[in-house]
């Protein structure tokens, strides 16, 4: 995959996914905002892998971030073979109530931002005729539990259609529909990760493995877990009036402490 870039890769399955794309001999450019953080995980990846790392940070909530990340996707210098969209979190609160500046946040990064990403990927990655982009959904994107879904959502349909303008042109779009999984997600969107049954989560490992042999496959959809397949086959075939039931707003998890 030549260099690889990774959004929201200081923690959790895009830390993962860079980790393997280094292992297996790629050039890494880690984006995020925490600076001591990127610096610290390029550090590492440098010493064991002995890969190139370039750090970027950015705010994707901001169209200055998500521009300067498209900026360095469209590079003829230092070109880009993958781009893996991953940064995003739970936005913590209900919508009757909740802060709208944090909706908005939500909507930039897990939204916005990737658009402008992929806008600039498929308009050079088309022109050279090759490339491949990779973005995270979740399997809430099947269900009815607010904004957050409605992104993921937004991300999933999206990836299939751009997967589809841009086959002729050589260029691969792949999105992944993960389950639960052990990450820094809920600490910071303060949901209690305990209150799941443990079988229940997908090792980050898996999670990110499955999603780059997807990208390599050349697969639009890939849902990195039988367990998780089988749960969106049923949402999918189910009644929309009892996937909002049972999927539906405050579905989405305890707030820690209550
Ligand atoms: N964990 C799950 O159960 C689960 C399940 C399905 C899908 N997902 C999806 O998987 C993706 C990764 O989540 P994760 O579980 O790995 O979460 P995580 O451990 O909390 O990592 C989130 C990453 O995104 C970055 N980020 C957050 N806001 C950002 C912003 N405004 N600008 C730039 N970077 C930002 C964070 O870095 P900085 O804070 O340094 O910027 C961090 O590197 C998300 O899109 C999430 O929705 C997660």
């Amino acid at each position: 995959m030549g260099t690889a870039l990774v959004t929201g890769a200081t923690s959790g399955i895009g830390r993962e996914i860079a980790w393997q794309l280094a292992a297996e001999g790629n050039d890494i450019v880690l984006v995020a905002r925490n600076v001591p953080a990127l610096e610290e995980y390029a550090e590492r990846i440098r010493t064991f892998t002995g890969q190139k790392v370039e750090t970027l940070r950015a705010d994707l909530a901001t169209e200055e971030g998500a521009r300067a990340v498209g900026e360095r996707v469209a590079s003829r210098e230092r070109p880009i073979g993958l781009v893996v969209n991953n940064a995003g979190f739970g936005l913590g609160q209900s919508f009757l109530g909740g802060s709208l500046d944090r909706e908005l946040e939500g909507m930039d990064v897990m939204a916005r931002a990737i658009l402008i990403i992929c806008h600039a990927a498929a308009g050079e990655f088309a022109r050279r005729g090759y490339g491949a982009i990779l973005n995270i959904s979740s399997m809430t994107s099947l269900t009815a539990q607010g904004t957050y879904s409605a992104h993921k959502a937004w991300v999933r349909t999206f990836s299939e259609g751009l997967a589809e303008t841009l086959r002729p042109h050589g260029v691969n779009v792949t999105v992944s529909c993960p389950g639960l999984v052990h990450t820094d997600f809920h600490a910071r969107t303060n949901v209690d990760a305990s209150q799941w049954p443990e079988f229940a989560f997908i090792p980050v490992d898996r999670v990110a493995s499955r999603s780059l042999d997807a990208v390599r496959r050349g697969r639009v959809i890939v849902t990195p877990s039988p367990v998780y397949a089988a749960a969106a086959g049923i949402l999918r075939l189910s009644p929309r009036a009892l996937v909002r039931r049972v999927a539906g707003p405050g579905r989405s998890g305890r707030a820690a402490g209550t």
